[in-house]
C-alpha cells in the first residue's frame, strides 16, 4: 500500500526522577501494553564486580569537551535524540537502582516491544482522548507563537511518555512526529490510517537513515535482506524474543548495548537557527535544555542545525554528535533529581554510575564473554584501558561496547559487539510487529522510495 505524503503546507496548523517523572506524568503509560523483560545470553554468567570499581571507572569516563571527540562521520546530533525517542518508544524499566535484581523476568516493560508510537499515541482516540481534537490531529499549546506540547500548569507535558518531555531536545522530536501524523489528517486520512502511515515512515526512517548512522549499511544487511518483491526478510541470529506476540526486552539491549546513545550526547547545543550559542544540556544552574517546561523562544530547535538537509548548506551552528566511545559529556554527571531522576535514599547522579550498577545489579554478562558468544574476538582489558587486575580480565557490557567502538570504528559508530546486538533487536521488533511495514501484504515503501529526515521536515513545513 502507498501513500502520498500530504501537500506541503496543506492546512498548517500553528502549530519529574525517572520514576517521579513518570507517575507525575498526566498520561502516563495510557494505553501501553506492557511487556517482559528477559535475557539476549542466558547461558552466559552475570559478572559481579566490586560497586567501587564500576564507580571509579565511571568517575573516569567524564569528556573533556575537546573537538577532537566529535563524531569523525560527522554525525548530525539530530540522531541522537531520534536515537532516545526510539528507546522511549521501546524500553521502560521503572525500577529504582537501589530495587533492581537479577531476576529479570520479574521485571516489566512499560513499553509495547513495537516502534509502533505508544509513547506518542497512548490509548488513541478512545484511550487518550485528551491528546487529540475531534478531527484526530494531536492538539498543540503555543505559549510562544509556534507549538508546543500539552501542558499543565506545572508545566509538565500531557503525554503518554513522561520521558519524552525531559529535555527540550527529544520533546521537539517528539512534537515533530505529531505534527506529521497531522499533516495525514490535513490530507483527509481517518485517524488509522494516519497512525499507520506515521509509524510506517517512522520505521522506514529508523531502517534506512538511523541504523546505518549508527551500525553502518553492512551490519543492516546482514539481519535484513529484501526478496525480489522488495518484501523483507529478517535473518535472526542471537535473538530469541520466547512469544513472538509478545517479544521480550533483552537486558543486554535495554540496559548495555542501546545506551550507547548516552556517548553521543554533546555537552551542550546551539538550538535555534542563524544562532552559534551553546546552551548546557544540564548544569547545577538549571540555565539549560532541561525539560518540563513550555520551550522557550530562544531554545526552539532549527533542524538545519541537527540534520543534513538536502539542498541547504550546514549553518554555523551545526551540532555534531560526540564520538560513540568511553567518554560521557559532563551534563550527564548531574542529573537533575525529580525531572530525569527518581529520589532514591542514596541518590545517583551520574547517568555513567547508575547505568554501571544496574547492569551489575541485572547480572549482566561480561563485554569479553557476550563478544565470543557472538562469535566476535574481543578486545582484552588491557586493550580496553582496565589495568587493575580486580577485574577479573573481563570489563562490564556497556562500557566494553563504548570501548569497542572508539577501538574498533574510532567512535564514528557501534563497534561487532554493539551493533550485532542494536541491529538485530531493533529490525527484530519491527520484523515481529504483524503491523509494521515489513508484514504489509503489499510490500510498503514511501511513496517516491525515497523518504528521509528532510523529508518529513519539509512536509510539516519546517524547512
Ligand atoms: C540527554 C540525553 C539523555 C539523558 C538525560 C538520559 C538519561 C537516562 C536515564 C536517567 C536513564 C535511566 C538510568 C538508570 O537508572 O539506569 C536512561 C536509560 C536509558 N537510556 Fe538514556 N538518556 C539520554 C539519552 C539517551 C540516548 C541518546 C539513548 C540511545 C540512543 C539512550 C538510551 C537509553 C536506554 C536504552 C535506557 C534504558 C531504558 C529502560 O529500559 O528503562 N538514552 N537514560
Amino acid at each position: 500500500m502507498k501513500t502520498t505524503l500530504p501537500p506541503r503546507g496543506s492546512g498548517r496548523r500553528p502549530l519529574l526522577a525517572l520514576m517521579v517523572m513518570i507517575s507525575l506524568s498526566p498520561l502516563a503509560n495510557a494505553g501501553a501494553t506492557s511487556s517482559d523483560f528477559g535475557r539476549m545470553f542466558p547461558y552466559l554468567p552475570a559478572f559481579q564486580p566490586a560497586d567501587s570499581l564500576l564507580i571509579e571507572l565511571a568517575a573516569s569516563m567524564r569528556d573533556p569537551n575537546l573537538p577532537a571527540n566529535d563524531n569523525p562521520d560527522a554525525v548530525p546530533s539530530g540522531f541522537t535524540y531520534i536515537g532516545q525517542f526510539l528507546d522511549h518508544d521501546i524500553t521502560l524499566d521503572t525500577t529504582l537502582l537501589g530495587n533492581a535484581t537479577i531476576n529479570v523476568t520479574s521485571m516489566t516493560n512499560g513499553r509495547t516491544p513495537r516502534l509502533d508510537l505508544d509513547s506518542m499515541y497512548g490509548g488513541a482516540l478512545t484511550g487518550s482522548p485528551e491528546l487529540y481534537d475531534t478531527s484526530g490531529h494531536f492538539k498543540f499549546s503555543s505559549p510562544h507563537g509556534f507549538p508546543d506540547l500539552q501542558r499543565i500548569s506545572t508545566g509538565q507535558a500531557l503525554l503518554p511518555e513522561g520521558r519524552n518531555d525531559e529535555n527540550l531536545l527529544i520533546a521537539q522530536i517528539h512534537i515533530l512526529l505529531q505534527r506529521f501524523h497531522n499533516q495525514f489528517i490535513d490530507a483527509g486520512h481517518p485517524f488509522a490510517q494516519a497512525q499507520q502511515m506515521t509509524r510506517w515512515h517512522y520505521q522506514w526512517l529508523i531502517v534506512h537513515d538511523f541504523l546505518p548512522e549508527i551500525v553502518g549499511q553492512e551490519t543492516v544487511d546482514r539481519f535484513l535482506t529484501h526478496n525480489g518483491n522488495d518484501k523483507p526478510a529478517m535473518h535472526y541470529q542471537f535473538y530469541r524474543p520466547g512469544n513472538p506476540n509478545r517479544p521480550m526486552m533483552p537486558v543486554e539491549f535495554s540496559a548495555a548495548a542501546y545506551r550507547f546513545g548516552h556517548s553521543m550526547v554533546r555537552l551542550a547545543y546551539v538550538m535555534p537557527s542563524g544562532s552559534t550559542v551553546k546552551t548546557q544540556v544540564f548544569n547545577l544552574s538549571g540555565n539549560d535544555l532541561h525539560g518540563s517546561r513550555p520551550i522557550p523562544s530562544n531554545l526552539k530547535m532549527g533542524f538545519a542545525n541537527f540534520f543534513d538537509l538536502e539542498g541547504i548548506p550546514a549553518p554555523p551552528g551545526r551540532n555534531i554528535s560526540r564520538k560513540i566511545d568511553s567518554l560521557i559529556s559532563g551534563s550527564l554527571f548531574n542529573l537533575p533529581i525529580g525531572p530525569v531522576i527518581p529520589n532514591e535514599p542514596i541518590n545517583v547522579t551520574s547517568l555513567p554510575e547508575r547505568n554501571l550498577l544496574r547492569g551489575k545489579r541485572l547480572g549482566l554478562p561480561a563485554y569479553q564473554d557476550v563478544a565470543w558468544a557472538l562469535g566476535i574476538s574481543p578486545y582484552t582489558n588491557t586493550q580496553l584501558g582496565l589495568t587493575d587486575p580486580a577485574w577479573g580480565g573481563k570489563a562490564p557490557l556497556w562500557f566494553g561496547i563504548l570501548k569497542e567502538s572508539e577501538l574498533a570504528e574510532n567512535g564514528a559508530r557501534l563497534g561487532p559487539t554493539g551493533r550485532a546486538i542494536v541491529a538485530e533487536v531493533v529490525l527484530g521488533l519491527i520484523d515481529l510487529d504483524k503491523t509494521s511495514y515489513f508484514s504489509s501484504p503489499q510490500p510498503w515503501a514511501p511513496d517516491d522510495g525515497e523518504f528521509h529526515i528532510s523529508t518529513l521536515l519539509r512536509s510539516v513545513g519546517d524547512l
